[in-house]
């Protein structure tokens, strides 16, 4: 089996985010910290789910575009791919541009060892060199590339999670690891609009099988499980809701009662109806994205959206900044 080269702490990085979320007026927890194996394999079925329209919006781009994206960046490279999960996608590009390697990079290290595996299968003499890392924290690529020309990948809206000046931060580091002359293939999720009503985002993040609210919910076992907590989780529901004054999905877990229990050795109370919020999931109009792009060092080349509207591709390329009138 790979075995991923491992950067992150994530057990004292959890625990600091717990304690300090908790003790905040609007209580938080980050999104990227509902990713432990139980997390990921939900987020998983949840990409099944009739009512996730991303996942295969975002895989029909791909076939679609295989070519072009092809055509425009050429073999070689090494492919960086960001929150890669399951690496479902990642096949559809791979064989569009004949890479020279892939670095899955993932903050569930035990769920990401087991794609890398199954990837690696499927590309048999394809160098797969896995970092288990939260790619918002500075860590190192592999040896193993150095010298090539780089291609990141980061579909699935992940950019989504975090709230706009944080997506544009991040967005410049990536340019800064990937290089001059890097491209960047990201697939975004897109506002609302004639082919795409609010009921439509808020359905894909409440399903009816409650998959999402289980995936939700996943987060507060997690901290019973690896913080010695002491949370009922019968005291709490999954919660969707599309603040669209913010463009953004935000998930809450509220209290159904007041509530009390310890988590990391810290007591916390709840009153009734209080919430936990759990992840935002910004989204953006195509407009919107060039500017992303354009505000953290990216040139957009090209992108492409459903007939719907819905969710987009785009190709960007990394452009040193350059002094203009
Ligand atoms: C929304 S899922 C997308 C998965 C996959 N890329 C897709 O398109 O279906 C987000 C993925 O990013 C990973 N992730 C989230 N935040 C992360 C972070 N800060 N650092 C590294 N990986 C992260 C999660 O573990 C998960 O695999």
């Amino acid at each position: 089996m790979l075995k991923p080269h491992l950067v992150a702490d994530s057990a004292g990085e959890f625990a600091h985010a717990v304690l300090t979320g908790l003790a905040q007026p609007q209580k938080t927890i980050p999104a990227r910290f509902f990713y432990d194996h139980a997390g990921s394999e939900l987020f998983e079925a949840i990409t099944t789910l009739p009512e996730y329209y991303p996942t295969r919006t975002e895989v029909g781009l791909l076939t679609a575009h295989a070519a072009a994206l092809g055509t425009a960046i050429g073999p070689g490279r090494a492919v960086i791919e960001f929150g890669s999960g399951s690496s479902a996608k990642t096949p559809l590009l791979l064989r569009a541009i004949a890479p020279a390697a892939y670095v899955p990079v993932d903050i569930s290290a035990a769920f990401l060892q087991q794609s890398a595996a199954a990837l690696a299968a499927g590309f048999p003499g394809l160098p797969v060199l896995p970092v288990a890392a939260d790619f918002t924290r500075p860590f190192r690529l592999p040896a193993g590339i150095a010298g090539l020309p780089r291609l990141g990948f980061f579909p699935g809206s992940t950019l989504g999670n975090l709230a706009p000046m944080a997506a544009v931060d991040l967005l410049r580091s990536f340019a800064a690891t990937l290089g001059a002359g890097s491209w960047l293939v990201i697939g975004l999720d897109l506002a609302p609009g004639p082919g795409k009503p609010p009921a439509m985002l808020e359905a894909a993040y409440d399903d009816a099988q409650g998959i999402t609210a289980a995936f939700n919910l996943n987060l507060l076992a997690r901290i019973n499980r690896e913080l010695g907590g002491t949370i009922p989780l019968a005291h709490f529901a999954h919660r969707a809701r599309w603040n669209a004054s913010l463009s953004r999905i935000e998930m809450h877990l509220e209290a159904l009662q007041d509530t009390a229990f310890s988590a990391a050795g810290q007591p916390f109370t709840m009153a009734r109806g209080e919430t936990i919020h759990t992840e935002n999931s910004y989204k953006w109009s195509l407009a919107e994205a060039r500017l992303l792009a354009r505000a953290s060092g990216w040139a957009p080349m090209a992108e492409w959206s459903d007939a719907d509207a819905k969710f987009s591709l785009h190709l960007w390329q990394h452009a040193p900044a350059t002094l203009q009138p």
